[in-house]
Order: C-alpha cells, then structure tokens, then sequence
C-alpha cells in the first residue's frame, strides 16, 4: 500500500510500456492538479458513436480523469454554464451557442479556455477532435492559462506512409511485424490499428496509406478490399483517412489482361471498375499512392509512355470520388548508372525525370518528393524538384522510421534535419520560395488544398511502436510541424517529453540536450561534410561500410580513391547537378568557396588535403568529427543514468539499454570510418588516434584456446584488422592476457559481434574472479536488420564499469559457440575513466 501511494504523489505509473506513447494522461501531483479549474461536465454536439466529435468527447473524459482525478458525464445537449463544448463550427450554430470564432480553414479549430468555460469549435469534426487533443495537451502539461485562439493547418496533406507487405513484413519497418497485414491480408482484430489512429489524431495527421509502395497487387481482391474496409473503419472515427499503394503492372499480374500500357483501353477500364469497387468499400478512401519505374518497379516508361500518363489514369478513376494520386518522384534507374562516367548522376535522375511534365498532370495529382535528391541520408541539400513543379502539387517525403539513420537503435532526433530542408528558400525565379512556409503550404504556386507531408513511418506491433521510446519524438514532431513548419524544434522536444515522461525539470532537460546532440552526433559519427552516411549501401543501410559506397550501380557514391573524394556535381566540370536550383541557389552551389562546409562533399570533389572554411583538412575534420561524435554518444547513457528513478523502471531500462549500445556502436563506426580512409588515403591523423589504442588488448594478439585468427570483411570493423572465432560451432573456447596497466579502476569493454540465429556465452574473468557473463543475443533485443555477417552491423560491445586492476592482472573471457555464432571477439579495451575507446 505504502509503495503505491508513493507512486501516487510521485505521478509514476509502476510500469508503463510506451504504448501510450504521449497520449498518457498520467496523473498530476495534487498541489499542481488543484490549481487547475475543471469544468463539470463534457457536451459533445454529435451522437453518432463513430463520429471524431463523440470521440473527442470520450478522450476529454479519459484524458480529465487521468490527469486530474475528476470523473465528468458526458452530455450531447448543448448547455451553458461550466463545461468544455466540443463540436463543428455548424453544430455549435445550431445548437445556439454563440461563439466569435474567426474565420477557420479546413481541419482547423478555435480553442477557448475562460474560467470553467471551453469550448472547442472544429472547422470540421476532424478539427473539433484535434482542439480536444490540443486541450488535454495543455493539462497534461499543468498549463491552466486562459486562451482563445484558432490555428489552422499549414497544409492540407498530412500523411503516414507505412511500407507494410501483405505477409506482415514491414519493409525498413524495425518494432515487430504488422498492425495493418497478417498472413497475406488485412488483419481481422483492428484494436492495434485504431490505437494508431488515435495517436496520429493527436498529431493531427488525416491520412495513411497502409502498404508497401513495392506494392502486391494482391491487395485488389475482394476479400482485401473487405479488409482495407475494416480498416478504414476503425480509422475513420479519428479522423484519418486511409489509401493505398498500386502496383503499376496490376492489370496485366492480377487483372489477367495482357498489358498495362496506361493509354489502352481495356487498361482504363479496368482501373476505373477496380477504383469504383474499392471506393464502395471504403467512400471516403483519400487515394493512391504509386511508386512506378524506380527500383525495378513496372510503370508507364515501360510502354514509351510519359510518367504523367501513368499518374492521369489513376487520377482520372479517383477524381469522382473525390480522391487523389501521390505520385512519387523517386524514379532513377539503377541499371545504367556507371561511376566511370564522370557526368553520370542518380541525384539528376528526379528533375530529369519530371522536366517537362510540370503542365501534364491533372489537377488532382501530387507529386510525392523525398527531401533530398537521394535517399533519407544523414545529410542532403533539399531535392531541387520542388522549384520545378510550379502547375504540378507537391508533398514532401520524410522519414521517421530510421532506415539509414540508426534504425531506432541510434537516438536521432530528426526535426532538426527536416528543418534544414523546410527552411530552405528554394528562390524561384528569384523570389522567396521556402519550401515549408511557401511551397509546401501551396502559397507559393497557388496549390492551396492540394500540396503537403507525408512520413514514412513503419510502426510495428512492438509496445514501443517504433522499438525505442525515445525515436518517438520523431513521430510527434513530423505531426507538429506538418500542422506549423515553423515551430521550433527544441519547443516540439518539451512538450513531447512532459507528455511522455512527466513534468520533471532534471528528465526534460536531459532529453532535451540529449536528443538535440544526437543527429549532430549521428551526423559526426557516421559521414561528414555531406558525403552521406557511410553505411553498407547494397545491404541493410545500418552499420559501417564505406567502400560500398562506391562501384555500385545503385548511384549513391562518393568517389574516394588514394587522393580525393566527393561528387563533382559542378556545371563546370561535373554532373551539372548544381545547375538543377534556381539561378542564386545554383551559384552557391557551384562554387567551393561559397558551398558551405557540411555541403561540401556532396557539391564538389577535392584532395582530402582540401583546407576548409573551418581551418582543417578534409580527412583532419572526419578523423575529428568522428572522435566528437562518438564522444558524445558516450555521454548518452551517463546523462540517462542520472534519470533513474524519476522515470518509471520499465522505460529507464529499456531506454538504458538502447543508448549504451549506441555508445558502444558509435565507437565501432568512428573505428571503422576512421580505419578507412586513413588506409585508403594513406594520411596520418594529426593527434595520432587511428589505429592507436594504448588501452586495447586485441584478441588476436591473447593467448588463444579453443580459438582462431580470422579477417574479417570489410576490412575496417576489425581493431587491428583481424579477430577470433571459435574453432567449431558448439565448441567451448577462451582468451587470456596478462595486463600491464598501473593499478587503478578503470572500465572494461569487450568488443564481439552479435550474429543472428546463434546466441554464443561468454564470461569475463579477472584473476579467475568473474567480472560479468552475457549472451549474444542482440537480435532479440534490438530491431535493426541483420546480416549473416561478421561485420559492421553485428559489431557490438559490452562495458563492465569500475573494476579495479592492477599490473599483471590476468584477464580471460570464456566462450561457448552457439548457432551460427562463433563467439567472435575483437578486442578488450580497459579504461581510465573519461577515456573514449
Ligand atoms: C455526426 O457525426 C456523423 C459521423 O461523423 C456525421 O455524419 C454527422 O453529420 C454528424 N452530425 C452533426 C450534427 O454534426
Ligand atoms: C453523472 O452520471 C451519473 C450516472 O448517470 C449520475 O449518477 C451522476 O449524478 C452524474 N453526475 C453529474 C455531475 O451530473
Ligand atoms: C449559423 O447559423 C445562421 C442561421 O442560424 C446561418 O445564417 C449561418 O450561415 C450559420 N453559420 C455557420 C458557420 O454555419
Ligand atoms: C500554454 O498553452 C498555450 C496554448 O497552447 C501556449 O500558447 C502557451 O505558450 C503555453 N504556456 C506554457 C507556459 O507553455
Ligand atoms: C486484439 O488485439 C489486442 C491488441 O493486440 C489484444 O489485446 C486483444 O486480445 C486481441 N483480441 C482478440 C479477440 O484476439
Ligand atoms: C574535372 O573532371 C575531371 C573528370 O572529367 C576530373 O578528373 C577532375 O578532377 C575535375 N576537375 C576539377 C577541378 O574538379
Ligand atoms: C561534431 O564534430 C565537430 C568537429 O569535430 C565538433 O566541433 C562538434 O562539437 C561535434 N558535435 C557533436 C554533437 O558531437
Ligand atoms: C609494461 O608497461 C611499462 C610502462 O608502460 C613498459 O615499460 C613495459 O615494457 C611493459 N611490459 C610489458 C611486458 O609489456
Ligand atoms: C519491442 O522490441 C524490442 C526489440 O526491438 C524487444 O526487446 C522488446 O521485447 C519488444 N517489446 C514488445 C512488447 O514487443
Ligand atoms: C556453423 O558456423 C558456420 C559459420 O561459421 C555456419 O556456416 C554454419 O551454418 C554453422 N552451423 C550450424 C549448425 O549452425
């Protein structure tokens, strides 16, 4: 009883699960509850269960029982006198309720807190939901201020994309499989589904496209058409609309015809009858997603036609029904790109793609680009299309799911990369042209209604729903700043935090500092100077290998050899990339001495002797970048550290865990990045820190039993350039070494690498005295995509922290092979304290 009412006046739940996400309404602590005035009651103007206005009303209650204790009825009659009214701009009017609301566009509200007085007036019920959110927002977080304001989207499209294949599988998904597919069709128990909605109400996203854009035709039948239904119904209560991703060859694989040319008749005519069904279904179905001739994927060029030819015929089944085509601009073909030719560019491909096209679509197409010319890397200029699409809608393609950028294991928060894109003004035609307040909110090319966001997102039934609390500030965020691109960032980190960890001023001020670091950390860690995030680029986009960036038809390289590295992407001398912007931006660009430093790689290729703005050399700045990027990252689970107690147990362990793999992982990208181009340039970092480890004994160089010298591939993620695995697969096995450091204590780390479909043991030993046992068993814990490989992905640490040591000590680990994983080891690093290695 006592360990509960503490919990109680402490406002910790005993266990929280993160499936709450930030929609807890945990309980505030009863001196700052009681100075909040609560109305006696909730009026919501609708009696229509499924409707977002009786939604919002059950929320208000929930929300105002949780937070503050009061148990409110709920009534559908307007009165007067101490309530919160929730309703739309109509039902408030015919209910008598006079209200002096401004002017509201589209999904907007106006919010009124004045005394025991709220009232929450939608544009639309959609709207009225959101105001409802926005005020238990306010509560959770103690704010009891008087207001009275409307806001108003800056956009009309704020979707989620999920890229969910119909087995269940999510592609680039890291947090368990499918809420949306279960064995080839849509899932039957939708509570998981409608969970979903209610956190992207709150957010106030209105759309969501349920499947992969590598999309299975399959997903036209009847049967799944039926489930696409019941999707949307559970769904359509929030306010969110769902869509769908068409596959381009569908007439021809699932419609039996024999072509799927755009312009033949009998093609026509099966999409519209397809679209017709599917619009039975579900009426107010928001559209059709389609990623055509990128990747493999069919599509219009397949048949000589234009992609707006392809866009139309979707377009043109949608318009009666209302609904739209996002047409996305990621088409670049990956089978004659060829880095001998100086000139060939995948970053053209989208511009050169779309050029000419501006004025063919039709008006209910929106052209769907990712923020950069590439693919979601650590760092890109924004894609230079959208100055091209001046008759065309446009939507920006983001990411939350972590595809290259830490897949959820990594901390990153994004909203400061989205916002280098956001804030960017495009200049077109030399007028100011900032692709968030101008272009995507319409105003710039008078697409008002019909330009926007989408975020490919990826949840999975994990409780967490992206696999870590804390990537869920990216889902928040995306959300906060569809709705205003010019909130700040780090306000974005607050709120969210309150909501999602309590009002704590020690947890907010960490979370804050740490995710503010953390994509500059990332950014440092992994690729500098936009050269991209160095990861394995054929493989699963995660961990550390620079050299398949290049020699590979995929396009995204980097050009280093011995000398030089980066992408001429000159008009002058180079793949005339720069010339894609409008005139001021491009002459920026062009020139070295104006493109700004962490652009720099991405512009131009120069000598790594090549003396930045900053005063380095190139290859001095990645050295130093990666020594203060995985610095950083070690201070992570330090400041987390000090949050124990003050959070609840579940998401400080969890959390724990998660940041001091990243600590350890982030040590294996300086590593390995570093090891790198110091091979490959032959140049010696100025502090002499590569390939210099004084507090390392390299397994290699132990005396071994039961174990052997390997290589392993790529070279770089072995310290020292070799490791140990076991001789057989279920053998038992060991290494040892004497120590000769002064006596003192210091921290030991071993560096393994954690295979799946193999769980390997292993003991620490200092003088026979065990020091800590562990499993390699990662892939259960962690959500990143694995490899079968001994390499940059499963590379991997452990740290036991403050062992004493002195001169002479023996160490050991012992080992036992599992699987397929040999117990493979790379080094024992022991540690002075503050010693990063
Ligand atoms: C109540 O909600 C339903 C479902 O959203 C809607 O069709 C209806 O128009 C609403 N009624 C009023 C009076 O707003
Ligand atoms: C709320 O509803 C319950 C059950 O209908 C009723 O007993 C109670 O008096 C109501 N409370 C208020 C404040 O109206
Ligand atoms: C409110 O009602 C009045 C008449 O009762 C009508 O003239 C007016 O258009 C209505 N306004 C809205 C926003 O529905
Ligand atoms: C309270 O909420 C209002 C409305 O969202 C906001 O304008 C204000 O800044 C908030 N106050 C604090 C102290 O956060
Ligand atoms: C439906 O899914 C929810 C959430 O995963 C689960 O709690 C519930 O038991 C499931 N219902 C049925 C009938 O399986
Ligand atoms: C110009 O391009 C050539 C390849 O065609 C390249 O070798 C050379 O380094 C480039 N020159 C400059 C100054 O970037
Ligand atoms: C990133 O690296 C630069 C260059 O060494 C350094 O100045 C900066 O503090 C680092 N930032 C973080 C967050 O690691
Ligand atoms: C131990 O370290 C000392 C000082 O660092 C060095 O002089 C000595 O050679 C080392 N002994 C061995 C066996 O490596
Ligand atoms: C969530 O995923 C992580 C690994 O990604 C795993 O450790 C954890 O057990 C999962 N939790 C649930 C409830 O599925
Ligand atoms: C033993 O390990 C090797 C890799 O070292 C792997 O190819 C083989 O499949 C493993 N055998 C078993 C039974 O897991």
């Amino acid at each position: 009883m006592r360990g509960l009412l503490l919990f109680a006046t402490l406002g910790l739940a005993a266990a929280e699960d993160g499936l709450n996400a930030w929609l807890r309404y945990a309980r505030l602590p009863p001196d700052i509850a009681k100075q909040a005035t609560v109305p006696l009651n909730i009026v919501a103007l609708n009696t229509t269960e499924t409707s977002p206005v009786y939604v919002a009303g059950q929320e208000l209650q929930k929300g105002i029982k949780g937070i503050l204790d009061r148990s409110l009825n709920i009534t559908h009659e307007a009165s007067e006198g101490s309530s919160v009214v929730v309703g739309t701009i109509a039902a408030f009017n015919n209910s008598g309720i006079s209200i002096g609301t401004p002017e509201l566009e589209q999904d907007g509200f106006w919010l009124s807190i004045k005394g025991d007085t709220v009232e929450i007036v939608g544009q639309n019920e959609r709207g009225a939901l959101y105001g409802a959110f926005e005020y238990l927002s306010m509560l959770a977080q103690a704010n009891f201020t008087e207001v009275a304001y409307a806001t108003n989207p800056s956009a009309a499209i704020r979707w989620i994309n999920q890229w969910d294949n119909m087995d269940g599988t999510i592609e680039r998904g890291y947090a368990g499989p499918s809420i949306f597919f279960k064995g080839n069709a849509p899932v039957s128990n939708v509570t998981r589904v409608a969970e979903y909605a209610r956190l992207l109400a709150s957010i106030r996203v209105n759309g969501i496209v349920i499947n992969n854009v590598n999309a299975n035709a399959q997903i036209l039948s009847d049967a799944n058409m039926a489930g696409i239904a019941r999707i949307a119904d559970a769904m359509r209560p929030w306010g969110v609309k769902v869509g769908i991703s068409l596959n381009f060859a569908s007439p021809q694989t699932f419609g039996g015809l024999n072509t799927f040319d755009p312009l033949d008749k009998s093609v026509i005519a099966w999409w519209t009858k397809i679209t017709d069904k599917l619009y039975q279904h579900v009426p107010d179905l928001a559209g059709f997603l389609v990623k055509a001739n990128s990747e493999g994927q069919p599509g219009p060029l397949t048949y000589g036609r234009t992609l707006s030819d392809g866009a139309n015929l979707f377009a043109k089944a949608a318009k009666p029904h209302g609904g739209i085509v996002m047409f996305r601009a990621f088409v670049y073909d990956n089978q004659h790109l060829n880095e001998r030719n100086w000139k060939d560019d995948r970053a053209n491909a989208a511009v050169d793609f779309f050029r000419g096209l501006d004025e063919k679509f039709d008006d209910n197409v929106v052209v769907q680009v990712k923020y950069g010319p590439i693919d979601f890397q650590v760092r890109e200029p924004p894609s230079p299309l959208f100055a091209h699409l001046k008759q065309t809608a446009s939507a920006i393609e983001l990411q939350v799911t972590q595809e290259y950028l830490g897949q959820q294991c990594h901390l990153v928060y994004l909203p400061p990369l989205w916002k280098t894109i956001l804030d960017f003004d495009l200049r077109v035609d030399g007028e100011k042209s900032v692709i968030g307040t101008d272009i995507l909110s319409g105003k710039r090319f008078n697409k008002k209604g019909l330009t926007g966001y989408a975020a490919v997102v990826n949840v999975g039934q994990n409780a967490t729903w992206l696999g870590s609390h804390l990537a869920m500030s990216n889902l928040y965020g995306y959300g906060r700043l569809a709705w205003d691109p010019t909130v700040n960032e780090v306000e974005i980190l607050e709120d969210w935090t309150r909501l999602t960890f309590g009002l704590d001023d020690t947890v907010r001020e960490t979370i804050t500092r740490m995710s503010m670091e953390s994509w500059p950390a990332y950014e440092n860690y992994t690729g500098n100077l936009g050269i991209q995030t160095l990861t394995d680029i054929t493989g699963p986009h995660y961990g550390p290998n620079p050299q398949s960036m290049d020699n590979n038809a995929w396009g995204q390289w980097t050009r280093a050899d011995a000398f030089s590295i980066g992408m001429d992407r000159t008009v002058k001398n180079g793949t005339g990339f720069a010339g894609q912007y409008p005139t001021e931006v491009a002459a920026v660009f062009e020139e070295i001495e104006t493109t700004p430093d962490d652009l720099l790689l991405w512009f131009h290729h120069v000598p790594y002797t090549h003396v930045l703005k900053n005063g380095k050399t190139v290859i001095q700045h990645f050295y130093d970048a990666h020594y203060a990027g995985a610095e950083t990252a070690a201070t992570f689970p330090t400041q987390w550290a000090k949050l124990e107690g003050l959070i609840d147990k579940q998401r400080f362990d969890e959390t724990a865990f998660r940041l001091t793999y990243q600590a350890g992982h982030a040590i294996v990208w300086r590593d390995s990045i570093n090891q790198f181009y110091n091979s490959l340039s032959g140049i010696a970092d100025a502090h002499d820190r590569v390939n210099n480890h004084p507090w390392r004994v390299e397994a290699e160089s132990m005396t071994l039993r039961g174990y052997r010298v390997t290589s392993v591939n790529p070279f770089e993620v072995a310290s020292g350039l070799r490791i140990v695995q076991t001789v057989g697969n279920s053998s038992s096995a060991s290494v040892s070494a004497k120590l000769n450091f002064t006596a003192g204590t210091y921290d030991v780390a071993v560096a393994y690498y954690d295979l799946y479909e193999g769980k390997a043991s292993y003991e620490l030993f200092l003088n026979d005295k065990s020091i800590g046992s562990w499993v390699g068993d990662n892939e259960y814990k962690l959500g990143y995509t694995v490899t079968r490989g001994i390499d940059g992905h499963s590379a991997t640490r452990i740290t036991f922290k403050g062992v004493d040591v002195k001169e002479g000590d023996v160490v050991r680990v012992d080992a036992k092979a599992n699987g397929r994983e040999t117990a493979p080891l790379d080094y024992i690093a022991v540690l002075p304290p503050g010693v990063v290695d």
